[in-house]
This record gives structure tokens, C-alpha cells and sequence, in this order.
């Protein structure tokens, strides 16, 4: 590829397709635009060790500046793409610039779901998906004594551990009956709500805030059933959404994110498109629905095939999903997707806080989420990977050699 590479959204998969495509042998212009101000950055701490003071905004950078001088890679900062012209192969910004392509990479990735009650934007309301959500809520966080985490998925539960640890009061409303409903099964749902719950989080589940009213210093977060919550924080995390309205505007196929090939590719052959905002049929999927993968490893991994299908060496997407969380002194690492298991197993001791849930369809290995056993997750990975054979007995096992396995 000697032509002009153009990447909209400068985060994980934005910046790992700029690094893959200079791998893959792309020699032409490479140029990087982001709508942020800040130079790409490590999401995962903001809601863990940037936020109870653990790690240092100076630590953030995904790739230092002398890594885009290096590789010519040009990153433009605050540059919001407004419009796709497939027929001149041309991207507009927001600011009327205009930049030809050769070929185009959409990283735009996702925003967060807003809550949509009467005091949604009241001050004391934060999100928590960019550095500047990051920065205000850590602020917020130093003076604060009680808060509502709205949503009990990875962002609430782990902003609900950084508040716990700089001992402010924490309850956790969630609509769904339990945690973590949509990645993580019952049994470790249960889990993570007792660690929480022992860690003094209370929760409410399956209600509905419907609105947040202002008092002194204070906000009441109201609730379906008239529970009045007060606090004087409130944390959202209700999920995101595909950033796909410039490739929809531009006659792309999007279909609850924009629909690739197993190759990353888009419905236009110039364009493909990787991480939060792409759809696809994953090859483990039991039917042709498209998904998206909201991780750190989809970005990085699905940039990578990308960048092989703008250099002209196409590749399908193979590898296996996992996701991590901190909280607290728990480390849940997750391989694979369970959803649809019929049978479980467990492995390692729920008493020492070191165990492995092997989530099985029928006979096939599916899945494999583990609590401080970063050695399970590992061989998970590799188990998957193959395709190997165990039983649930084999892997409850604890004479059962995983490694002999994956050898
Ligand atoms: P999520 O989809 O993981 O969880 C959202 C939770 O909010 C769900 O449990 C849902 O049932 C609940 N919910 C939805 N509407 C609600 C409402 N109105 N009131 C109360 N509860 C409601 O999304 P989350 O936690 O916001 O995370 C956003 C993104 O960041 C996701 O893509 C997530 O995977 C990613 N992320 C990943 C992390 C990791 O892998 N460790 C850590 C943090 C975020």
C-alpha cells in the first residue's frame, strides 16, 4: 500500500492500525485523527488506579510522540471527522479541512448511553469513558462521602471499588436482577455482589432511577418504587453506543455497529473499520448475527487484521475474546463467551479467592472466566485458541494437567 491511509478515531484500535499498518509494509502517508485533545491514552485505569490516586496521568500515553515521529505517523489531535465523500475518496473535518484517501480505517469507537431522566446533567452526574470524565470525576472523588453508581456492568462496579477504597458509601442501582448480566454468568455475578456487599456496597436491584433531584449539597436519586437515595455523587455507567454515524451518512452497511467482513472489511472495499464501533460474525458465533466486542483485545486484535486487509493481505479474525476487571483485590479475567453453556465447572478454591469457572457446551470448552488464577486464563486462552478437549471432570481436576493440553 503506497497510497494515503486515513484513520478516524485515534484510541486502542486507531492507533494500533496505524502501528500494523507500518508492520504490514505500508509505506504512504499514515495520518491519525482523534475528536480528543489528549494523546491517545490507556483507558482501563481511569476507572481503576487513576481514580483512588494510584496511577499517574503521565502514565497514560498508549504510544509516546517519538513513536508517531519514528513511524510518520501523522496524528492530528481534535479533529472531528463531519463527512465522507466515498465517490472523491475524501474526509471532511470539522473545521472545512479536507483529506484525500487512498484508504480509510473507521476506529470511531463508542460513547456512553446517556441517562435520560428530569436532573440527568446535573453537576454532581459524571460518566466515565474519556480522560476528561476521568479527571473531573478523580476531583470529585477527593470531597465526596456518598454516591449512586447507576448500572452495576464493569464501569459501575469498578468506579463503585475505587470509591469504596477512598471510603466513600456506595449503592449500586442496577434494572437488571443481578451484576455484570450482560458478559458475566449467574454464579459470578453472585460472586462480585458478594465481594462488594462485604466491602460495605449496597445495592438496589431491578429498579429504575427516575430522576435526580437537587438539595442542599446533595442530590436524592429517585427510584421506580419512591426509594430516595441521597448522595452527592452520582457515577453512570449504562452501557455505549457504536459510533456509526458517519459511515451510516455515507451509505456503509451498519447494523447495530458497521457491518464487517471476517476481514475487517466494510461494504466498501476502500474502507474498513475495528473495535467498539464494527460488527461482525464472530467465528465461534452459532448463528450469522452480527456483534460487536466491547474489550481492549477486540480493538487491538481486530486492528491488526484490519491493517493486513488495507496492505493487501487479508486475513480472517480469529482470535479469542477476554476481558479483565480489577476490583478490590480480585483480578476477573475472562476467556471466551458463555453464553448458551450448559454444563460448569470449577477449579481452584472459592475459600481462597483463587478459582476458575470452565463453562462448557455439551462437550465443547466455551469459556473460562477465573478470580485471581492469571495461570488458568492464560492456558484458557491457549485451550480455546486449539479448540482442545477436556471434560468438566478434567477440569475440576485439580490433578488434571491443563498445560499437558495445550502442548
Ligand atoms: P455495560 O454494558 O458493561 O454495563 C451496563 C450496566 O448497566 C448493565 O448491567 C445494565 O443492565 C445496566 N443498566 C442499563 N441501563 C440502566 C439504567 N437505566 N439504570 C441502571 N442500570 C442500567 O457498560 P458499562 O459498565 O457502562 O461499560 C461501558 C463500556 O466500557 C463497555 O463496553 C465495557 O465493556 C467497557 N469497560 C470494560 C471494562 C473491562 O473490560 N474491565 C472496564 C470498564 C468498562
Amino acid at each position: 500500500m503506497n497510497g494515503t491511509l486515513v484513520i478516524v478515531g485515534a484510541s486502542y484500535a486507531g492507533v494500533q492500525l496505524a502501528a500494523s499498518a507500518r508492520e504490514s509494509g505500508c509505506e504512504g502517508r499514515i495520518v491519525l485523527v482523534g475528536d480528543e485533545a489528549d494523546a491517545p491514552y490507556q483507558r482501563p485505569p481511569l476507572s481503576k488506579g487513576f481514580l483512588t490516586g494510584g496511577f499517574s496521568e503521565e502514565r497514560l500515553p498508549l504510544r509516546s510522540q517519538a513513536f508517531f515521529d519514528e513511524e510518520k505517523i501523522e496524528w492530528m489531535p481534535s479533529m472531528r471527522a463531519t463527512h465522507i465523500d466515498r465517490t472523491h475518496r475524501e474526509i471532511q473535518m470539522h473545521d472545512g479541512m479536507r483529506i484525500a484517501y487512498d484508504h480509510l480505517a473507521l476506529t470511531t469507537g463508542a460513547r456512553v448511553r446517556k441517562l435520560d431522566c428530569p436532573g440527568a446533567t446535573l453537576d454532581a452526574v459524571h460518566y466515565l469513558r474519556d480522560l476528561r470524565d476521568a479527571r473531573r470525576l478523580a476531583q470529585t472523588a477527593c470531597t465526596a462521602r456518598r454516591a449512586v453508581v447507576i448500572g452495576g456492568g464493569y464501569i459501575g462496579l469498578e468506579a463503585a471499588a475505587s470509591l469504596r477504597q477512598k471510603g466513600i458509601e456506595v449503592t449500586v442501582v442496577e434494572t437488571e436482577p443481578r451484576l455484570l448480566a450482560r458478559v458475566a454468568s449467574p454464579w459470578i455475578s453472585a460472586y462480585m455482589q458478594r465481594a462488594h456487599a462485604d466491602k460495605g456496597v449496597a445495592f438496589e436491584f431491578g429498579r429504575k432511577v427516575v430522576a435526580l433531584r437537587p438539595l442542599h449539597d446533595a442530590v436524592s436519586v429517585v427510584l421506580d418504587d419512591d426509594t430516595h437515595l441521597q448522595c452527592d455523587l452520582v457515577v453512570v455507567g449504562i452501557g455505549v453506543i457504536p459510533n456509526t454515524e458517519l459511515a451510516a451518512e455515507c451509505g456503509l452497511t451498519v447494523a447495530g455497529g458497521i457491518v464487517v467482513d471476517e476481514c475487517a472489511r466494510t461494504s466498501d472495499p476502500a474502507i474498513v473499520a475495528a473495535g467498539d464501533c464494527a460488527a461482525f460474525v464472530p467465528h465461534w458465533a452459532q448463528d450469522a448475527r452480527a456483534c460487536r466486542i466491547e474489550s481492549v483485545q477486540n480493538a487491538n486484535d481486530m486492528a491488526k487484521v484490519a491493517a493486513l486487509a488495507v496492505a493487501g493481505r487479508p486475513q480472517p479474525y480469529r482470535a479469542v475474546p477476554w476481558f479483565w476487571s480489577d476490583q478490590y483485590d480480585l483480578k476477573l479475567q475472562m476467556a471466551g463467551i458463555n453464553a448458551g453453556f450448559t454444563h460448569q465447572a470449577l477449579r481452584g478454591s472459592v475459600e481462597e479467592r483463587k478459582f476458575s469457572i470452565f463453562y462448557f457446551r455439551d462437550a465443547a470448552l466455551m469459556a473460562v472466566d477465573s478470580i485471581n488464577r492469571p495461570q488458568d486464563h492464560m492456558l484458557a486462552r491457549k485451550l480455546l485458541a486449539k479448540g482442545a478437549r477436556l471434560s468438566p471432570q478434567d477440569a475440576q481436576d485439580p490433578a488434571f494437567d491443563l498445560k499437558g493440553v495445550v502442548q
